[in-house]
C-alpha cells in the first residue's frame, strides 16, 4: 500500500468581485469571514446559530438556514467550518460533485485547500502554510515577517517625514547637523518588567503623547495598543534581533530629526544592562536631547514578587548586579547577593565558577521567569544544583544567589502563581 503525503500548491487566486461561501456560523467562521473580508469579493456565511459578533457589512450575508446542497450553486470557494464533522464531510462530497474548491475546517487535510495566515499591505501579501498541520506555528512565522516588514516600512516613513519637515539644499551642512541644531529630543523610559502596573505615571504620560515609540519586545506588548504612537519594535525575541544597535540608533536620530514626540521604551530600567548608555552617548554626540526616566529593574520587581529581600541586616549588607555570560573574563564582585540578567544560558558555568571562587555548594539559588507576568515561575535550588536545573523554566529568567533567599516565607508549589497573579492583575491608568 502506498501512502500519500498531502501537499498543497502555494499560489494566488484572483478572487476580485468572487461569491464565497462559509458554511457554519460559529468562532471559526467569524475569523475565515474576517480574514476574507479584507479582498473585494462578496462573503456569504450560512449556518443555523449565529455568532453574535457577526455584522451583517456591505460583503458579508448572514443566512440563517441549514445548509442544502443547493447553497453550494454559484459559488468560487466554498469554506466548510460546521461543528458537525459528517456534515462537513457531505459539504465536501457537494462540492466535488460541483466541482467547486472546497476547504474543511476540522479536516483540512482532506480539502481542496487551507487557509495559509496572511499580512497584507498595499504593495505586498505574506502568506504562510504548513500544510494544515501546524496553524499557530504559520502565524508566528506570519508576524515575525509583519514585523519586519513594518519596521522597514515605518523606517522609510520617518526618512520621509524627517526629509520634509527641513528643506534642504545641495550646499546645507550634513542633515545630522543642520537639524539637530534646530530641534529633536528623545525620550528614554523603562517599562519595567512587564507588568504594566510598574510602570511610572511619567512614563506613561510620555506614551500617550508619543508620535513614535520605539521598543522592547517587553512582556506586555499589547498595553501599548491604547497609545496613538506608531509602534516599531525594534527589541529581541526569541534570540533573534529586529535590528542591530547601531540601526536603532539611526532610527532614533532620524525619528528626532522629524521633530516629533519619540520614546524609545526599553524593558526594567534603561540602565541597567539596557544599552541606554549608548543609545543616550549617540544621540548627544548628534545634538539630540535624551531624557531618561528610570524604570523598575526586573531585579527589584523579582524581590518584591517572591518576597526576597535583596539586603538584610546580618545576612545581606551588599548586592551586585551581573551578567551571567562572558564568566571566564571577569572576578565576581564581592558581594552577599548576587543578581544574574542574561544568565539562563550559562547556569553551568555560573555554578562551577562561584563554587571555584569560595561560595558554599550549598548557597540558595532563585530562577525567576517571566516577573510580574502571570505566567511566572520560580525554582528554588542550591548553588552545586544549579547546572541541572537548566532549562527548567523558560526565558526571561533572572538568577539569584544569596543566604538572603532563605527568608522566602512560602516555598509552596502554588507560591508563584500566586504571586503571578498578582502582578499580572490589570491597572487602570
Ligand atoms: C537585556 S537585559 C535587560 C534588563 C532590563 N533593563 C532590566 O532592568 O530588567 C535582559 C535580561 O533581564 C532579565 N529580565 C528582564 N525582564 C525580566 C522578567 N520579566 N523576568 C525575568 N527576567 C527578566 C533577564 O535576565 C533577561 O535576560
Amino acid at each position: 500500500m502506498s501512502i500519500h503525503k498531502t501537499e498543497f500548491l502555494p499560489v494566488s487566486l484572483n478572487i476580485t468581485g468572487k461569491k464565497i461561501l462559509i458554511i457554519g456560523a460559529g468562532k471559526v467562521a467569524l475569523q475565515k469571514a474576517r480574514s476574507l473580508s479584507r479582498f473585494e469579493v462578496s462573503i456569504s456565511v450560512l449556518g443555523t446559530e449565529i455568532h453574535p459578533d457577526f455584522n451583517q457589512s456591505d460583503n458579508i450575508q448572514i443566512i440563517k438556514k441549514e445548509y442544502e446542497p443547493e447553497d453550494l450553486g454559484g459559488h468560487y470557494l466554498i469554506y466548510a467550518c460546521t461543528n458537525n464533522p459528517g456534515i462537513n464531510q457531505k459539504i465536501k462530497e457537494d462540492s466535488y460533485q460541483r466541482n467547486i474548491l472546497v476547504s474543511i475546517a476540522d479536516a483540512p487535510q482532506t480539502g481542496d485547500f487551507v487557509s495559509p495566515a496572511i499580512y497584507k499591505n498595499e504593495n505586498v501579501t505574506v502568506a504562510v502554510g504548513s500544510n494544515g498541520k501546524n496553524p499557530s506555528k504559520s502565524v508566528k512565522i506570519r508576524n515575525l515577517i509583519r514585523d519586519h516588514l513594518n519596521i522597514e516600512s515605518d523606517q522609510i516613513r520617518i526618512k520621509k517625514d524627517a526629509a520634509t519637515t527641513y528643506n534642504r539644499n545641495k550646499d546645507s551642512p550634513p542633515l545630522h547637523q543642520e537639524i539637530a541644531n534646530k530641534k529633536g529630543k528623545v525620550i528614554l523610559a523603562g517599562f519595567g518588567p512587564g507588568d504594566p502596573g510598574l510602570l511610572t505615571l511619567k512614563s506613561n504620560q510620555y506614551l500617550e503623547e508619543a508620535d513614535f515609540i520605539f521598543h522592547d519586545a517587553l512582556l506586555d506588548v499589547s498595553y501599548l495598543d491604547r497609545f496613538k504612537a506608531q509602534k516599531i519594535p525594534v527589541g529581541k525575541r526569541c534570540g533573534q534581533h529586529y535590528k542591530k544597535q547601531e540601526e536603532i540608533n539611526e532610527m532614533l536620530l532620524e525619528a528626532a530629526f522629524t521633530g516629533k514626540n519619540v520614546v524609545r521604551l526599553k524593558g526594567g530600567d534603561p540602565f541597567v544592562f539596557g544599552r541606554g548608555g549608548e543609545e543616550v552617548a549617540f544621540l548627544n554626540q548628534h545634538q539630540v536631547d535624551v531624557e531618561v526616566i528610570p524604570g523598575i529593574t526586573s531585579a527589584f520587581a523579582a524581590a518584591a514578587q517572591f518576597g526576597i529581600p535583596l539586603t538584610q541586616r546580618e545576612v545581606s549588607s551588599s548586592l551586585a548586579f551581573l551578567v551571567g555570560h562572558n564568566l571566564s573574563t571577569r572576578p565576581f564582585p564581592k558581594a552577599d547577593t548576587l543578581v544574574f540578567y542574561m544568565g539562563a544560558k550559562h547556569q553551568c558555568e555560573l555554578s562551577q565558577a562561584l563554587i571555584e571562587e569560595g561560595w558554599d555548594k550549598s548557597t540558595p539559588v532563585a530562577l525567576l521567569s517571566n516577573i510580574s507576568n502571570t505566567s511566572s515561575k520560580a525554582v528554588i535550588t542550591q548553588l552545586d544544583k544549579l547546572c541541572k536545573e537548566k532549562g527548567a523554566i523558560e526565558t526571561p529568567l533572572l538568577i539569584i544567589v544569596g543566604e538572603t533567599i532563605r527568608s522566602i516565607s512560602d516555598l509552596t508549589e502554588s507560591a508563584p502563581e500566586k504571586a503571578a497573579k498578582k502582578a499580572g492583575e490589570p491597572v487602570s491608568l
